[in-house]
């Protein structure tokens, strides 16, 4: 309500691996030990607004109308502080186009939103590349959805993290690719990923393989798409999403999380394979699974999927696009 506030709200679509990241290289910067490859969701995105105001004691943050802990957003609004001269605190309010209490709020979304938002607020004019590294120091797969469509992320070699962004590698129109969401698991339990892989992933003996084999992972994506291979694409995205859960199965203190549901809907993606349909699926550090399918087979793998004991229901998303500013 204040004449000097400066606000910006953004739109930012959650994305899904199909070549994951999981450990860091630098966790004060937070820098991906690997590069990823994704799929933006059109049908899971986060709005955020941002407002700048003088006299405000502190950061807030608002999920939905509920009042919630600020500690991440205020690290990436410190960094937009520190480049923008801006001193005031913010208000940051977020709702989801999905209901939040599914276990599908995602960092990714949400920080991709508040770093295009904040950055747009505080007056900085940041190019993709710049905004990609902002969501980046936010959450790493938040770099991701800057971006529509089929997306990179590099690990980068250098120390300040400059080249450690995200890239698009294809359009969402070029390659429309399906993704069906089965829930199995309503409200987020799981221990998030980034106290997941905050140290405890360095004990897996497995983990110097993971990072290893994580270059010819994404020479293999990239050749599948550039094909347009999708039974390539959805194979390499099985043996990502197993070889990421054998690492985090195999930690100290084991990271599981699946539950009974997420095994019996890989074993019906299995099934339908059998009986002659292309679908493939990937899970991230959650109990939900992402069936990637293409357009046509979309209804047929939901309704398998939503028969599935323990599936709450369903969800069906096409490719969507990049981080935008709404008016
Ligand atoms: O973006 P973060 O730091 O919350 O980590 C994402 C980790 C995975 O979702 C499991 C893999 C990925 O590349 O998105």
């Amino acid at each position: 309500p204040l004449g000097n506030d400066r606000t910006a709200t953004a739109r930012a679509h959650s994305n899904i691996a199909l070549i994951k990241y999981w450990g860091k290289r630098d966790a004060a910067l937070n820098i991906p030990a690997v590069g990823s490859i994704s799929l933006t969701l059109d049908a899971l995105s986060t709005d955020t607004r941002v407002t700048f105001r003088s006299g405000l004691e502190q950061d807030e943050f608002w999920l939905v109308g509920t009042r919630a802990d600020a500690t991440r957003a205020s690290h990436l609004l410190d960094i937009v502080r520190d480049s923008s001269g801006v001193g005031s605190r913010a208000v940051v309010e977020s709702t989801n186009n999905f209901p939040t209490a599914a276990g599908l709020a995602s960092s990714a979304s949400g920080f991709a939103a508040l770093a295009v938002a904040a950055s747009a607020a505080a007056g900085l004019s940041l190019d993709d590349r710049e905004l990609s590294i902002l969501a980046r120091r936010g959450s790493g797969s938040a770099a991701r959805s800057l971006f529509g469509g089929i997306v990179e992320l590099y690990a980068g070699t250098r120390d300040d993290g400059l080249d450690s962004f995200a890239e698009p590698v294809l359009p969402p129109e070029t390659w429309p690719l399906t993704v069906v969401v089965a829930i199995t698991e309503l409200g987020q339990k799981s221990v998030n990923s980034t106290a997941g892989m905050g140290g405890s992933a360095l004990t897996s003996p497995f983990y110097p393989a993971w990072v290893d084999t994580g270059k010819d992972d994404l020479a293999a994506m990239r050749l599948a798409i550039a094909n347009r291979d999708f039974e390539q694409l959805g194979e390499l995205a099985e043996y990502s999403c197993l070889k990421l859960h054998g690492l985090m199965m195999s930690t100290r203190p084991a990271l599981l999380y699946w539950n009974a549901a997420t095994m019996a809907a890989i074993h019906a993606v299995y099934e339908l394979r059998a009986s002659g349909i292309p679908v493939y699926f990937t899970i991230d550090a959650g109990p939900q699974l992402k069936a990637l399918c293409l357009p046509e087979h979309a209804g047929t793998v939901a309704d398998a999927l939503g028969q599935v004991a323990g599936v709450q229901e369903t969800r069906i998303s096409t490719l969507g696009h990049g981080a935008q500013l709404l008016p």
